[in-house]
């Protein structure tokens, strides 16, 4: 599904305070594997999802999708493919337009051609009934703007959205670090649903290594740019938070 060959990424090339960010990354993850990335601030992780999602040009090495290099595809194409949910909840929303019609941009990103989907009833009502899934009696706002609502609300509608279309890969960055631990608690569990129930391919960086050790079905450590530990389903489900603990 997603193929990274010898990726190298340098900031401030040439400069005094050059820093190479990723160092050679080797990774290859299969369709519908949920992979959890933990490692040290600064390790690289957050610079990874970039490259991946195009953010971020990388001075070396490429990256396939489904067989497809698109190492120098844009970030606007790649994101017909892959929906990103980050750390702050106001990322990736506009405040100010209404629920409604945060999801009617989610969909128009990747839809350009069914513009008439605005106006229709239709939509409407898929996105109440996608909204009543959440059950966080949010499906009666769909009027309010998006900045109104807490963060976790808003976090865990970014993540519906994210389904609105032909998304099949999802990387989230830290998408529960701003949130209080019930929200967490809420939005990783929705998150794990929404993954599970789209067959997604995802990628997730956390801190919280509670989270780490639930979610997921491989675990990966960056560290300096490099990917140190590799541990796949079987053995994922045997590691201990001691031993987690101990990679840091
Ligand atoms: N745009 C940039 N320009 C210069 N340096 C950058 C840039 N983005 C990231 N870096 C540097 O690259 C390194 C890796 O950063 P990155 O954000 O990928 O780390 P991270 O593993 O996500 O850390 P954290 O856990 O704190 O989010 C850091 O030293 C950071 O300062
Ligand atoms: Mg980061």
């Amino acid at each position: 599904m997603i193929e990274i060959n010898n990726l190298h990424l340098t900031f401030n090339k040439g400069e005094a305070n050059e820093v190479n960010v990723l160092r050679g990354i080797n990774l290859e993850i299969k369709a519908q594997e949920f992979v959890v990335l933990v490692g040290a601030n600064g390790s690289g992780k957050s610079s990874l999802l970039n490259a991946l999602a195009g953010t971020v040009t990388p001075d070396k090495g490429t990256i396939k999708i489904e067989g497809k290099d698109i190492t120098h595809l844009k970030e606007y194409e790649r994101s017909k493919f892959l929906s990103r949910i980050f750390q702050n909840p106001l990322q990736g929303t506009a405040p100010d337009l209404s629920i409604l019609d945060n999801f009617r941009l989610a969909s128009l990103r990747t839809q350009s051609k069914h513009l008439h989907i605005g106006i229709n009833q239709n939509f409407k009502d898929l996105v109440r009934e996608k909204i009543r899934t959440l059950n966080l009696g949010l499906e009666d706002k769909w009027q309010q703007p998006m900045g109104t609502l807490s963060g976790g609300q808003r976090q865990a509608l970014t993540l519906l959205m994210a389904t609105m279309d032909d998304c099949k890969i999802m990387f989230l960055d830290e998408p529960t670090a701003a949130l209080d631990p019930k929200s967490s608690a809420i939005v990783m569990e929705k998150a794990n649903e929404i993954i599970s129930t789209n067959h997604l391919t995802a990628l997730l960086i956390t801190h919280q290594l509670k989270d780490a050790l639930k979610y997921g079905n491989r675990i990966l450590m960056m560290e300096e740019g490099v990917i140190s530990k590799d541990i796949h389903s079987e053995e994922k489900s045997f590691l201990k938070m001691e031993e987690l603990f101990g990679w840091f």
